[in-house]
């Protein structure tokens, strides 16, 4: 069997990708979409009924809450669960990144303006420099951080101590964590896809905040192309919204969300080009697999983390890839999934 790989799809960058769950330029201009409350935000049941307990008995007790570890591929709401945490804490929201913090002094003037009982975000806390991360572990445990006065043989450390804090970190990667920064999280939680029923919904609130109109066929449209990530859906329902308004009477119906979107070639499954890239390649050139990641990476000139944390965590979730000790396999439902695009082309 032999698939061919559309020629046009060879020259697709990731760059534009619709389905792309990173954040975006675009993305930006949406701070009003995110959810500001527990009770904003949808689906995630579970992990959100034991933020709330941690939140009340917090409350309760005058205390900070423990920190919390939050992880999951890209687009699940981490951000926008952390910001919640806050509001509902009635404290500020400080947030940073793993990669803006280089030097153990930029994270060190961050904590120790912190106001009691603050949430202090860091995304992608996995690329935290090291010699900032020692910074974090006395500031987790005892609400002190360490500094270094002076230089060379008369330099001496200082202990400081600061307001005690929450801290809530994400990550799409728990394995590169070290050990001793994980243990020091009381809570952690790990983001799941939401349903298409919860997208829909998410969808629904989106037009609604944009004042669009949609129908429940048309949101579900929507909601069963965003490969179960909500950053997706409000992605999606603004070109679909672009769509109504240019080419229909600006109401988003099934109908509607269907042409919007086949004209973004992202078919019912919510697969685009680079996941059908991937695919074919690894059953065109490697045989069906398995085949490590570091060669689908060099096959398809795309990042190995980039497949691992962006594509691969839906195509595994749906059943269209395989992971095994010696590689990736692609199922017989990708193989099945090809050949029916082959015979449409
Ligand atoms: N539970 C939810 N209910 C409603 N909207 C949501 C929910 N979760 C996320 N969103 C929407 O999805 C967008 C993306 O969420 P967010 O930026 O928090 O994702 P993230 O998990 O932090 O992603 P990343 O890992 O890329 O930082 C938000 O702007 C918000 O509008
Ligand atoms: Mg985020």
């Amino acid at each position: 069997m032999k698939i061919q790989t559309n020629p046009q799809e060879e020259n697709f960058e990731i760059s534009s990708r619709t389905l792309t769950p990173v954040e975006r330029e675009e993305d930006y201009q949406q701070k009003s979409l995110r959810p500001r409350s527990l009770s904003e935000y949808i689906g995630q049941e579970k992990l959100k009924d034991h933020i709330s307990l941690a939140l009340s008995a917090a409350k309760s007790r005058k205390e900070p809450l423990d920190h919390i570890l939050l992880h999951g591929p890209p687009g699940l709401g981490k951000t926008t669960l952390a910001a919640v945490i806050a509001s509902e804490m009635g404290v500020s929201f400080r947030s940073t990144s793993g990669p803006v913090l280089e030097r153990a002094g930029d994270l060190a003037a961050i904590l120790s303006g912190l106001e009691e009982n603050d949430v202090l975000f860091i995304d992608e806390i996995h690329r935290l420099p090291r010699v900032v991360e020692e910074i974090l572990y006395p500031a987790m445990e005892d609400f002190q951080i360490d500094i270094i006065i002076g230089q060379g043989p008369a330099a001496r450390s200082v202990k400081i101590d600061i307001k005690p804090f929450t801290l809530v970190a994400a990550t799409t990667r728990t394995g590169s964590l070290t050990a001793p920064l994980r243990d020091r999280f009381g809570i952690v939680e790990r983001f799941d896809f939401y349903e298409v029923s919860e997208l829909s919904t998410i969808t629904i609130r989106s037009a609604g905040i944009l004042d669009v109109k949609i129908d429940s066929a048309g949101a579900n449209q929507i909601a069963s192309r965003s490969r179960g990530t909500p950053r997706i859906a409000n992605r999606l329902l603004k070109r679909a919204r672009d769509y109504a308004e240019q080419r229909a009477d600006s109401i988003i119906t099934d109908d509607v969300a269907n042409s919007a979107l086949n004209l973004l070639d992202i078919d019912s499954n919510g697969l685009d080009k680079m996941d059908r890239m991937i695919l074919s390649a690894i059953v065109e050139m490697f045989d069906g697999g398995p085949v490590g990641i570091e060669t689908i990476s060099a096959a398809l000139g795309e990042e190995k983390t980039t497949i691992e944390d962006v594509y691969e965590p839906y195509l595994l979730q749906n059943g269209f890839l395989k992971r095994t000790p010696r590689g990736r396999e692609a199922t017989s439902k990708a193989i099945d999934y090809l050949n029916k695009r082959q015979g449409t082309l």
